[in-house]
């Protein structure tokens, strides 16, 4: 498959639970949670508990599953670091689903790729793919990229061009977060979004700020200290 056949390969998107513009008056304080105290005082809001996140993810693999050619073998890719939490909830529920619907059940293998793009809260020019096995199986598979984020739309671009190569057979794309940012400039939308996010930097729930708050289990916003004591340049 082409590049661009894969950057549009499904017509039928689902962008998911949309988190308005204010998302001040849908978000949590973080006193209500149990957040780690290491962390606790360099949060803003808490955005999308844990909770929601599961229930969510429990639906959207049942979609996912539902929209599978149960004729193809399937290959769920991780997309490290950011994605390994988001992988895990939509491997467990791909995995109940497919004993659910035994005989039909649909065996998948998976694997991992690893890149990286950001520093601070911003993207850098290149996307590095800096690991990640040996890919040739992928070839004539059915693709279900597993990404914590799909913001500025560069890395999936990049990851788009790199799985070409590898000839599958299809290409969904997962995300738990789509940022809705005018820098996504070729506008691309991931297959099945959980949740739609106007412009902040998410963190916690594997997603990073300079490798910190991936041990954090909901998707919350920083303060303006968390952004000044966690910088690049004050690590
Ligand atoms: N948070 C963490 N990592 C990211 C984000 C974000 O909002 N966007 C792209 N990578
Ligand atoms: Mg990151």
């Amino acid at each position: 498959m082409k590049v661009e056949e894969l950057l549009k390969s499904n017509d039928k998107k689902d962008i998911g639970i949309v988190v308005p513009d204010d998302w001040q008056s849908v978000s949590y304080d973080c006193d209500q949670f149990a957040l780690p105290t290491h962390y606790k005082k360099y949060l803003e809001r808490v955005i999308l508990p844990r909770g929601l996140v599961l229930d969510r993810t429990e639906k959207l693999v049942l979609d996912l599953f539902h929209s599978l050619d149960r004729s193809v073998p399937v290959v769920a890719l991780c997309v490290l670091k950011g994605g390994f939490q988001y992988f895990a909830d939509v491997c467990d529920n791909l995995k109940r689903h497919a004993a659910a619907h035994y005989p039909e059940a649909i065996q998948f293998n998976m694997d991992f790729i690893r890149l990286k793009s950001y520093e601070d809260d911003r993207a850098n020019e290149e996307v590095q793919v800096i690991g990640g096995d040996n890919l040739e199986h992928l070839s004539g598979k059915q693709v279900i990229v597993v990404e914590d984020i799909v913001d500025t739309g560069n890395t999936i671009r990049k990851l788009m061009n790199v799985l070409a190569k590898y000839d599958p057979k299809s290409v969904k794309v997962v995300t738990m977060l789509s940022k809705r940012t005018p820098l996504n400039t070729s506008g691309y939308v991931a297959d099945f979004s959980a949740f739609s996010i106007p412009v902040f930097f998410a963190v916690g729930y594997a997603l990073d700020y300079n490798e910190y708050f991936r041990d954090l289990n909901h998707v919350c916003v920083l303060n303006n200290e968390g952004i000044e004591k966690f910088s690049a340049k004050n690590l």
